[in-house]
């Protein structure tokens, strides 16, 4: 048994899907679902015994307690955060109760059942936090890819609360014994993410007809990764890291936003062409974000030395892929976008627990 926190989202979602397809080891989802949590995204595990879905906030002490001491995972896969950088300049207070407060509570939880448990039992466990590379700040063009040694240069209030969860999930290792590992992945792309990300939400305006938004020159440079990839690294990490290290986990994809979109539109232009010209003239210059970071690159050489993996997917293939998954789940988009996705939380809750919508 495995307890994976924040399941109901992009990558959580598929990371599920792909254990499921690959094991019969079942998978405890605590997840509060916040507006980008969808359990549409596992519909296909409804009534599978294997995924147990536990609605719920990761800082609720009592609830996590009493999961552990009923489940016994062997393992802490953590997933659940605020997630976008642009929410998080609006409004950082989420991003420090869940990514800050929230990952401190699970430790201080995880820490208390880990230590009672028996040798064997503890030497075996593990606590997975899942970072980012966005700890790390910005790159100039020709400096080289980060490595797990390079500096923590926080940006965003996103990526500064990333960075202290890191901090915590290190000290947690160090201070208490108790096993943790840290990835940090690149920019993550593939079937349901929230439209309010580049590709999908890019993808959806296109398809509305709705102008593609670059901010600024739109070079800012990012390290495209399939999140197939990345759960596969994940998967790796947790059968054979080392507890106490962090590995980098990239596509070897390097693309400027411009470059994204113009490949999105080549596809889109091929495969749901418009009915006069090309996609691209929908691609629109706004103002660029505050703060923004320049430049990503990750060096995945530890993954690849150590643990054996690799990204299987180019991106030219992933892109093609990820373009026909959101122009053949139509549904899946629209109940995202109208946000009846989230009736699940009113059917169960009543009305008034649902929050804002997309
Ligand atoms: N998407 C990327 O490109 C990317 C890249 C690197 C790292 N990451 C990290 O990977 C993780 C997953 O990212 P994602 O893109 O799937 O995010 P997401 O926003 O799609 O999903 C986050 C999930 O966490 C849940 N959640 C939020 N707050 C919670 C709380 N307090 N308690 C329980 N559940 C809560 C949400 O309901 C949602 O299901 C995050 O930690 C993120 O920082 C993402």
């Amino acid at each position: 048994m495995i307890l994976v926190t924040g399941g109901a989202g992009f990558i959580g979602a598929n990371f599920i899907l792909q254990w499921t397809a690959q094991s019969d080891e079942p998978i405890v989802n605590l997840d509060k679902l916040s507006y980008a949590g969808n359990l549409n995204n596992l519909l296909a595990l409804e009534g599978d015994a294997r995924h147990h879905f536990v609605h719920g906030d990761i800082a609720d002490r009592g609830l996590l307690s009493a999961l552990l001491a009923s489940h016994r995972p062997r393992a802490v896969l953590h997933f659940a955060a605020e997630s976008h950088v642009d929410r998080s300049i609006h409004g950082p207070g989420a991003f420090i109760d869940t990514n800050v407060n929230g990952t401190f509570a699970l430790l201080e939880t995880v820490l208390a059942h880990w230590s009672a448990l028996p040798s064997p039992e503890q030497a075996a466990f593990r606590f997975l936090h899942v970072s980012t590379d966005e700890v790390f700040g910005s790159l100039v063009a020709g400096e080289a890819p980060f490595t797990e040694r390079s500096a923590y240069a926080p940006n965003s209030p996103y990526s500064a609360s990333k960075a202290a969860a890191d901090h915590l999930v290190r000290a947690f290792g160090r201070t208490y014994g108790l096993p943790v590992l840290t990835v940090h992945s690149a920019n993550n792309y593939g079937p349901m993410q929230f439209p309010e990300k580049l590709i999908p939400l890019f993808i959806a305006n296109a398809r509305g007809g709705m102008p593609l938004p670059l901010y600024g020159d739109g070079l800012q440079v990012r390290d495209w990764l399939h999140v197939i990839d990345h759960c596969a690294a994940l998967r790796r990490v947790l059968e054979d890291g080392r507890p106490g290290e962090a590995y980098n986990i990239g596509g070897g994809n390097e693309h400027s936003n411009l470059e994204v979109a113009e490949a999105l539109c080549t596809v889109l232009d091929e495969l749901a062409p418009k009915e006069e010209g090309s996609y691209r003239s929908l691609i629109a210059f706004v103002a660029d974000r505050p703060g923004h970071d320049r430049r990503y690159a990750i060096d995945a050489g530890k993954m690849r030395r150590e643990l054996g993996w690799s990204p299987s997917r180019t991106f030219a293939g992933g892109i093609r892929d990820t373009v026909r998954w959101y122009l053949g789940n139509t549904a899946w988009v629209e109940t995202v976008r109208s946000g009846a996705y989230r009736h699940w939380i009113e059917r169960q809750y009543g009305p008034r627990s649902s929050g804002a919508a997309a």
